[in-house]
């Protein structure tokens, strides 16, 4: 190969078979177009890339083979490059081939000049970035489904500690009232036989007021009784002995120990007779709890409504117990869960605690429904079905 007046470049490289040969053997697409914006060359690569044969493109324009909107874009890169002299570089280009499949250029768009310094052409010379673009969207996908699963995992982490800490707490509390309470039932024991006995010993007595006081020594003793009774529920850690039963034989059991008295309607709807696999006396207990709220708010002023309903949801069985009261003022909703947290002048405020505790250790759980059935409060318990 020989020198061209001494200028350092090989003479054959500007041989156009040479430019040829190079420019089909490159495997970025390569096209030349003249002032007219017409293709005067193009390579191997760009046919196959584009599926439209050369003697097709050569002497066509963009306009003759692409979508509108993409030739309008390429045309207008093209009068840019021409006006200004200079390199284009287009980051990023979409164009639709032979067959309507998309890809995504980089293209570089670089002015051919002649010896007098006139612009006669445009080359082109292109990087398929389909593949990467692809590859990227995929990347960016899993990434933020990645990130998702983080901040799902975190939720849950979160959730788990705020779950750990209260049982602690719920543990140590539970412990202390145990301990409490038993100590109580011993003098209570007493007092209940105490008076008891006077009652044998005033039968037959003219005195009425001392008939009485014994009356309120004895419901008095009950009242102190069932608060032990909930204190001790409340402490004892039980490892649930679960077995296969009927639903509504439990609310049913609940409703009975709760909701017997004259003023109270209840009104059922118990759908498909289902079994769930708990500790009967334990749910029984759960369920006891929120009915007896539900009667001490609906029936505050005389006759009053509950309502009780069941129905599978997925794999769970979800109870509503609503009644007839006012429902739970949305300032105190988050604190109803909590250990001594009452509105009642009689109330210890470990009902609520108790159920769901009780509930949880069945794999279930137990919550404030968002809305009202007839009026007041709705609590959804949901138990494992069988
Ligand atoms: N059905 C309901 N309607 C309105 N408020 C309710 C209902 N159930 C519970 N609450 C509210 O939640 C509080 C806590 O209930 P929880 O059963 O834990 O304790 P309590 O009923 O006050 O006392 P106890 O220990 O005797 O059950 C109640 O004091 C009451 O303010
Ligand atoms: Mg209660």
């Amino acid at each position: 190969m020989g020198d061209d007046a001494g200028n350092g470049r090989p003479e054959s490289a500007l041989d156009p078979a040479f430019f040829e040969l190079i420019a089909d053997h490159v495997a970025h697409p390569i096209f030349v177009k003249d002032r007219s914006f017409c293709f005067v060359f193009i390579n191997e690569a760009f046919t196959k890339m584009l599926g439209f044969p050369r003697d097709q493109l050569l002497g066509k324009s963009d306009y003759d083979f692409f979508p509108k909107s993409e030739a309008d874009f390429f045309r207008a890169k093209d009068v840019e490059m021409f006006a200004s002299g200079r390199k284009v570089i287009i980051d990023e280009e979409p164009i639709t081939d032979a067959d309507g499949g998309h890809h995504v250029l980089a293209t570089t768009k670089v002015p051919l000049v002649d010896a007098t310094g006139t612009i006669t052409h445009l080359v082109g010379i292109i990087h398929d970035i389909t593949r990467l673009k692809a590859a990227e969207e995929v990347l960016r996908r899993s990434n933020a489904e990645l990130e998702e699963r983080v901040r799902e995992r975190t939720r849950a982490l979160t959730a788990a500690q705020e779950g750990l800490v209260r049982k602690e707490r719920l543990a140590v509390l539970g412990s202390l009232a145990g301990g409490v309470a038993h100590q109580i039932r011993n003098p209570l024991a007493s007092i209940k036989t105490a008076a008891h006995v006077l009652r044998d010993l005033t039968r037959g007595s003219e005195e009425a007021r001392i008939a009485e006081t014994v009356a309120i020594i004895q419901e008095e003793v009950l009242r102190a009784n069932r608060i032990v009774t909930d204190l001790i529920d409340y402490a004892r850690v039980r490892e649930p002995e679960k077995r296969r039963i009927k639903a509504a034989f439990l609310i049913e059991q609940a409703l009975g120990a709760h909701a017997t008295s004259p003023e109270v309607t209840v009104d059922r709807d118990l759908g498909e007779l289902l079994d769930v696999l708990v500790d009967p006396e334990q749910v029984q207990g759960a369920l006891g709890n929120i009915v007896r709220n539900a009667v001490e708010a609906a029936c505050a002023n005389g006759a009053c409504t509950l309502r009780v309903s069941s129905r599978r949801q997925g794999d769970m069985l979800v109870i509503r117990v609503s009644d007839s009261g006012p429902g739970v003022a949305p300032g105190i909703r988050a604190h109803l869960f909590e250990p001594l947290f009452t509105t009642k002048t009689t109330g210890l405020g470990l009902g609520l605690v108790t159920a769901r505790a009780l509930i949880e250790s069945q794999g279930g759980r137990v919550e404030l429904a968002t809305t009202s059935e007839i009026g007041g409060a709705t609590f959804e318990v949901f138990l494992p079905l069988a």
